[in-house]
Formats: structure tokens, sequence, C-alpha cells
């Protein structure tokens, strides 16, 4: 590996508080493998969508049950937090095909009422070392 790349490396791994430079080193490649597990659709993934949405706007309400009946299984839990008199914050967890769980959160993100959503991509860990 070029010098530059080891310091860079290292500054980054410090920065992380990473005990050594394979230690960050390890979480990257983790990283990639996961990201590929999502790229290739093959086997199960898990994820968790994000929403901050205006409880005035009932639809969303509405599109989770429905998601929930269309995507039997798939959603395992969802938490509701109220962050003020009218914004909350909701955290589906769900487990199935990347192609699935990416529907799931695009149909939820694009509802009316929903001003921010996000869906972080991980991993069962069961293809991890
Ligand atoms: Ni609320």
């Amino acid at each position: 590996m070029a010098a530059e790349l080891v310091a860079a490396l290292d500054r980054h791994s410090r920065a992380r508080g990473y005990r050594n430079r394979s230690a960050a080193l390890a979480d990257m490649v983790r990283e990639a493998l996961v990201q590929r597990e999502w790229e290739t659709g093959r086997g199960e993934v898990v994820g968790t969508i994000t929403i901050v949405y205006d409880h005035e706007t009932r639809e969303l309400l509405d599109v989770l049950t429905d998601l929930q009946h269309h995507f039997l299984g798939a959603i395992i839990c969802s938490t509701h937090v109220h962050l003020d008199e009218r914004n909350c914050l909701e955290v589906i967890v769900a487990r199935g095909r990347a192609e699935e769980l990416k529907r799931i959160a695009d149909r939820l993100i694009a509802t009316r009422g929903v001003k921010h959503g996000q869906l972080a991509c991980t991993t069962t860990g069961r293809r991890l070392a």
C-alpha cells in the first residue's frame, strides 16, 4: 500500500478511536461486504427505516399498515417517538430481500407528510466474520 494511503488510514483509525489500523481496515472490509449483500440481492438482509413526519398527516399510518400487510413478515417492529407537538419519529426494523426493503423504504419516504427519511442498510451478520 502507498505510504500516503497508510498515513491516511492511520489518521482515520485514530480519529475513529480504533485500537490499530488493522481493526479499522477490517471494518472497512465488512462495510464493503454488507454493501455487496445489498447489491447482489441474494440472501437476507436487515435494515432500519427512520422517518420524521408531521402527525397531522394521517396518511402515513395507513401506508404503514398497508405495507405491513403487503410485506408480511418483512417488517419486524416499529417504534414511535413524539418529537414535539407536531413532529413524530418512527423507526421501522425490517428483514428480508434487499429489493423488498428498498421498496418499503421508498414507499414510506415518498408518503405525504414525511419530512425526512433514511434507510440504514445492515446485515444479519451470518455471512460476516
Ligand atoms: Ni407522535
